[in-house]
């Protein structure tokens, strides 16, 4: 597969589209960033980098965290997380309350915010006399990309914390239920921490290839999570990674993936590859408006998906 002309393709088909949408500014941080950025990477299992436009320039991967914050916890926790965390498409935005009062406080999925806020909780109760489930989180991302100078914006941490009121009402209400262990102030600030990690498509891409690779990261045999974790991750990606679009975007895209308010949406290609796009500016359901073009058309030229 041509995948550098692929890239180059799809760059060239959205950009003018690039910019159309709108940044997040619920984080007012989030809305500094401009609007007309684009940068697309795939990285295969044999290490080979593609690249197009600003593949390489770091960004706030928000909600993409919560797909490492769930392999972490799930890789130590196992089966027993669903317990306090269900595995279904939620059908409403991503940061709505209404689910949780008539389901006692237990969040339909993981990568929904009350959701990562439950794993969250889960990892700082794991990593509570091992350097905190922040530091843990960061370690764990540095390894699965390679890239030991990974981090997180300390202006987007506070900015997000300073307008947690929501996540903080969530973390409450699941208090209430006894669905957190942790006090709502640290899970909150972990969460924040969490999705304020910056990262490259390049970073992400390759952080997500174990994922394309049965669980194995494939650049040092190392196994992250079993073959049928793998699996089950990748099952939630692509009913539950994309907010209340999941469904459409299955039938746009065809591939599990995972998006954040930041615009950065990784995917992968199973057997094959892993990918992220970028670009900052949200259609509604805030998923990026050409990072989704992109994926779409990708999977339309190259034929691939997981249908
Ligand atoms: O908590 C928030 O609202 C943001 N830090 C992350 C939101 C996001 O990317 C979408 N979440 N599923």
């Amino acid at each position: 597969m041509d995948y550098q002309n692929i890239l180059d393709r799809v760059h060239a088909a959205v950009k003018p589209v690039i910019g159309s949408g709108i940044v997040a500014s619920y984080i007012p941080e989030l809305a500094k960033v401009p609007a007309d950025q684009f940068g697309i990477a795939i990285v295969d299992l044999a290490g080979n980098v593609y690249r197009a436009g600003a593949a390489d320039t770091p960004f706030s991967i928000q909600s993409i965290s919560k797909l490492f914050a769930l392999a972490l916890a799930f890789y130590r926790e196992g089966d027993s997380i669903w317990t306090r965390v269900g595995r279904e498409p939620s059908g409403n935005p991503f940061n709505s309350l209404v689910q949780l009062e008539q389901e006692r406080g237990k969040p339909r999925n993981p990568f929904i915010n009350a959701g990562a806020l439950v794993i969250t909780d889960m990892l700082l109760t794991h990593y509570a006399d091992d350097g905190g489930a922040g530091n843990a989180l960061i370690k764990f991302i540095r390894k699965l990309a390679d890239n030991n100078d990974i981090s997180y914006d300390r202006a987007v941490a506070a900015s997000e914390q300073g307008t947690a009121h929501r996540n903080a009402a969530m973390a409450n209400f699941m208090k209430s239920f006894g669905n957190l262990n942790n006090s709502v102030n640290e899970v909150i600030e972990t969460y924040c921490r969490n999705c304020a990690i910056a990262m490259s498509c390049v970073d992400l891409a390759r952080a997500v290839t174990f994922l394309a690779n049965h669980g194995v990261v494939p650049w040092s045999d190392e196994t992250i999570v079993d073959a049928s974790s793998a699996k089950r991750l990748n099952a939630l990606m692509l009913t539950c990674g994309t907010y209340d679009a999941a469904g459409d975007f299955a039938f746009r895209v065809g591939l599990p993936a995972k998006s954040g308010v930041g615009g950065g949406i990784v995917a992968l290609i199973p057997g094959e590859c892993g990918i992220c796009v970028w670009s900052p500016a949200l259609e509604a359901s805030g998923n990026s408006y050409a990072g989704s073009l992109a994926l779409e058309m990708l999977t339309s030229i190259s034929g691939r998906s997981v249908f």
